[in-house]
């Protein structure tokens, strides 16, 4: 049986994007439902062209008894996956969805994480720093801000004459190559 994946995002959805080219006609899952908890976010606009629900989650859709429960029941929903969505999941979530819960983050966690930290305010920090390498942690999701398990990390080279622009965009490539193939990786075990 086919897993049905959920993709939670906030921004512009370039990976929610991804992700779903990627599990079109894939064996192991397949991307069911979009949520945003952003009525103006890019992600909606983005994704509408496939043929996939895509709901807008606003404060109180997330209490226990709320729509975004209803709606990963209704959609049969087996795993979640964070891309660039900036809100705490709430704690009946993380229970329904133990270790089935991913993120994204683009920074070499423990580094340039927890709150505050995201988007183009990682790379600042990272060039700010003269790090020498940058990349992706794709990690479990638990009550604290980059804080879960660690699945995976990528990492690249950050050169003197970077600009957080050009360490954002190494990054972005990190995530469009890796992020579907963990997720398949995770749900074809
Ligand atoms: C990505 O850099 C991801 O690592 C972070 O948020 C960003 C989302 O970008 N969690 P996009 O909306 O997928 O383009």
């Amino acid at each position: 049986m086919r897993k049905n994946i959920a993709i939670f995002a906030s921004g512009s959805g370039s990976n929610a994007e991804n992700i779903i080219r990627y599990f079109r006609d894939n064996k192991h899952a397949v991307v069911a439902l979009v949520i945003s908890n952003k009525s103006d976010a890019g992600v909606l606009t983005r994704v509408s062209s496939f043929d996939i629900p895509t709901f807008v989650a606003l404060k109180d859709d997330w209490t226990p008894d709320g729509q975004v429960i209803s709606l990963l029941n209704k959609y049969n929903i087996d795993f979640i996956v964070l891309a660039g969505f900036l809100r705490r999941i709430p704690e009946t979530l993380l229970n329904n969805y133990s270790n089935k819960i991913i993120n994204i983050h683009p920074s070499l966690l423990p580094k340039y994480g927890g709150k505050g930290m995201y988007g183009d305010k990682v790379h600042q920090a990272v060039v700010a720093a003269e790090e020498k390498e940058s990349g992706i942690t794709i990690h479990y999701v638990n009550e604290h801000y980059d804080e879960g398990g660690i699945i995976y990390q990528a990492t690249c080279p950050v050169l003197t004459s970077d600009t957080p622009d050009d360490v954002a965009a190494k990054v972005h490539q990190l995530e469009y190559k890796y992020y579907p193939v963990v997720i398949e990786e995770l749900l074809s075990r």
